[in-house]
C-alpha cells in the first residue's frame, strides 16, 4: 500500500516566476517544503490533469535528481496517470518540448536554471510548460504565483525513490513512471527537419573542420549522439561534452565571455571552419566562423534568408518574430520576402501563440536564442544543424555568407551591455528615473542623434489580445538607431541592468567594424541619459555581448 500524505506548510513570499520560471540558489530550493510548495502551486493552478501524462526532466545540474524524485511522488499523489521522465533525469529544454508535443502530454516540468552556474553554491530552477510544449503563458504563471502565496498543504506519496537510470516502466502508487531515452525522440525530430545525409557528407569529407562545445552541460549527450554517432563528427570535434552537475565549475552560457575555450580556438591561427556552443539546458546557441563571430540577431536573419535551403522550410516561411531588443536585421529579410515580422517582449513564452496560430515559422532573441515551429522552446542544437545544413549546401565560409548577407540587406550593428549584480534599489531607481524622463525625451537631440520616440514597450498579443506592459524603455532615433534599457528577470542575485544598442549601416565600406567602435556614440549617449555610473556605481558593464 502506498500512502498519500498531506503535509502542512506555510507560503514562501518569493515564488514569483521570472522571464523563464522560478530560479533561485540551490540552497533556497533545499529549504524544507520550498520545492514542494511550488510544485503543489503548479498543480493547484492547473485543471483537468487526472489520469493524464506529465513530462519531467532537467539539465542535469546539482539537485536535479533529488528534485525529480520529489516531483514524481507529488505527481502520483495529485493524480497524474503517467510521467515520462528522461533517463538519468535528463531532458534538454527543447527535447522536453519535443516529448510533450509528440506524446500529447498534458504538460511538463523542466528543471533548469538555463545558463546560470550550477553546483552546491549555484542556481537551480523549475518551470512549467503547457501542452503545446512551450513555457506557460503569464496567466498561468500568475495563477501559480497567486497559489504559492496562500498554500497551506501539499500532497506527496510516501514511497521509496525509484530508478531513473534504466529505460523502462515502474509504478508509483496508481501512476506509471516511464523512463525514456533522453535523445531518441529529439534526434528523430532533427532528422525529419534537416538533410542529414548532406551534413554527414560535410562533416566527413573534404576537410571541413568543426568544433562543438557543450560547456559540460546537457547537450553533451545530445551532441555526442547526434553530431558524433549519427552525423559522423569525430570525437575531437566535440569539446566539453561530458555533462557535469556543476558544469565543471564554469558558466554554461554560450557567449564570447563564457565559452572561452571555444572562442580561443575559433579566434586562433589554426581555427576550424565552424564553431558552436550551447547552454546549460540546451536551448541557446552561439555560432562562429573562422575568426568570425555571428551575432544572434544576424544569425536569425541569415537563417530566415536561407531557410528554403533546408528541407523543413523548403516551402517558405509563414512569418518571423523577434523579441523587442533583438536587432532589426530579420525585419529586413521579412520585408524582402514579403512576410510578416512580429516584435514581442523578451522571453520565449511570447512566441507560443504566434507559433500555434501558424503566423510564424522562425523566431529568435538577441540572447543567443533561435527556434522554429518544430517545438515551442528555443533550440540550440537545432540552430547548429540549421547552420551546418546551409554550409553543406552553399559550400562557402560562415564569414562569406554573413558578409554577403550584409551586402544585400545592410548591417545592423548591435551590442548588449550587462551590468550584473547591481543593488536592486539602485537599478529600480535608474529605471524609474528613465520612465520619468520619457515624455521630455522625444524630440530631443543627443550627441547628434535626434530622438523620434521614447516609450516603455507595451505588447498586445495579436492572437489573444492579452497586454504586457513595461517591457523595456526604448529610445528610438530618427536614423533608425535604438537604445533599450530593461532589468533582467532571470537573475538570482541583486539586479542586472541590460542596455541594448543598435545602429543600421547600409554602406558596405563601413561593414565589419568592431561593434563597440561602430556603436561608440550610442554607448556614450546610453551612459549619459540613464546616468549609469552615478546611479549604479559601475564604470563599466560586466559582460558585453
Ligand atoms: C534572458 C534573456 C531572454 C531569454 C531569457 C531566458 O532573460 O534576456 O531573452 O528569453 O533569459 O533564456 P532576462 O534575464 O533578460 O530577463
Ligand atoms: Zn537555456
Amino acid at each position: 500500500m502506498t500512502e498519500i500524505r498531506t503535509v502542512s506548510t506555510t507560503p514562501f513570499a518569493d515564488q514569483k516566476p521570472g522571464t523563464s520560471g522560478l530560479r533561485k540558489k540551490v540552497t533556497v530550493f533545499q529549504q524544507p517544503h520550498y520545492l514542494e510548495n511550488f510544485v503543489q502551486a503548479i498543480f493547484d493552478a492547473l485543471e483537468g490533469f487526472a489520469g493524464q501524462t506529465l513530462v519531467v526532466g532537467g539539465d542535469g545540474r546539482y539537485y536535479n535528481r533529488q528534485a525529480i524524485q520529489i516531483i514524481l511522488k507529488m505527481a502520483a499523489a495529485n493524480g497524474f496517470g503517467r510521467v515520462l521522465v528522461g533517463q538519468g533525469g535528463i531532458l534538454s529544454t527543447p527535447a522536453a518540448s519535443c516529448v510533450i508535443r509528440k506524446y500529447g502530454a498534458f504538460g511538463g516540468i523542466i528543471l533548469s536554471a538555463s545558463h546560470n552556474p550550477g553546483g552546491l553554491d549555484g542556481d537551480f530552477g523549475i518551470k512549467y510548460n503547457i501542452g503545446n510544449g512551450g513555457p506557460a503563458p503569464e496567466k498561468v504563471t500568475n495563477a501559480i504565483y497567486a497559489r504559492s502565496r496562500e498554500i497551506t498543504s501539499y500532497q506527496i506519496l510516501a514511497a521509496a525513490d525509484g530508478d531513473l537510470d534504466g529505460v523502462g516502466e515502474w509504478r508509483l502508487g496508481e501512476m506509471v513512471v516511464q523512463v525514456m531515452d533522453s535523445v531518441t525522440d529529439y534526434g528523430a525530430l532533427m532528422e525529419s527537419l534537416f538533410d542529414f545525409d548532406r551534413i554527414h557528407h560535410l562533416l566527413t569529407h573534404g576537410g571541413f573542420r568543426f568544433c562543438y562545445d557543450a560547456l559540460h552541460a546537457v547537450t553533451g549527450g545530445y551532441g555526442t549522439r547526434i553530431l558524433g554517432d549519427r552525423l559522423g563528427a569525430s570525437l575531437d570535434c566535440l569539446q566539453n561534452c561530458v555533462p557535469l552537475e556543476d558544469f565543471g565549475g564554469g558558466h554554461p552560457d554560450p557567449n564570447l565571455v563564457y565559452a572561452h575555450d571555444l572562442v580561443a580556438k575559433m579566434l586562433g591561427a589554426d581555427a576550424p571552419d565552424f564553431g558552436a556552443a550551447s547552454d546549460g539546458d540546451g536551448d541557446r546557441n552561439m555560432v562562429m566562423g573562422q575568426r568570425f563571430f555571428v551575432t544572434p540577431s544576424d544569425s536569425l536573419a541569415v537563417l530566415a534568408a536561407n531557410a528554403t535551403l533546408v528541407p523543413a522550410y523548403r516551402g517558405g516561411l509563414a512569418g518571423v518574430a523577434r523579441s523587442m531588443p533583438t536587432s532589426g536585421a530579420v525585419d529586413r529579410v521579412a520585408a524582402r520576402l514579403g512576410i510578416e515580422c512580429y516584435e514581442t517582449p523578451t522571453g520565449w513564452k511570447f512566441f507560443g501563440n504566434l507559433l500555434d496560430a501558424g503566423k510564424i515559422t522562425l523566431c529568435g532573441e538577441e540572447s543567443f536564442g533561435t527556434g522554429s515551429n518544430h517545438v515551442r522552446e528555443k533550440d540550440g542544437l537545432w540552430a547548429v544543424l540549421f547552420w551546418l545544413n546551409i554550409l553543406a549546401v552553399r559550400q562557402q565560409s560562415v564569414e562569406a555568407i554573413v558578409r554577403e548577407h550584409w551586402q544585400q540587406f545592410g548591417q545592423n550593428y548591435y551590442s548588449r551591455h550587462d551590468y550584473e549584480g547591481v543593488e536592486s534599489e539602485r537599478a529600480e531607481m535608474l529605471m524609474a528615473e528613465l520612465r520619468r524622463q520619457l515624455s521630455s525625451l522625444a524630440g530631443r537631440q543627443l550627441g547628434g542623434y535626434g530622438i523620434r520616440q521614447a516609450d516603455d514597450f507595451c505588447y498586445t498579443d495579436p492572437i489573444d489580445g492579452s497586454i504586457s506592459e513595461r517591457q523595456g524603455v526604448r529610445l528610438l532615433f530618427e536614423d533608425g538607431s535604438r537604445l533599450i534599457y530593461r532589468l533582467s528577470g532571470t537573475g538570482t542575485e541583486g539586479a542586472t541592468l541590460r542596455v541594448y544598442l543598435e545602429r543600421y549601416e547600409p554602406n558596405i565600406a563601413r561593414h565589419g567594424l568592431d561593434p563597440q567602435v561602430a556603436l561608440g556614440d550610442l554607448i556614450a549617449i546610453a551612459q549619459e541619459v540613464a546616468q549609469i555610473t552615478p546611479l549604479t556605481g559601475r564604470a563599466e558593464p560586466t559582460v558585453i555581448t
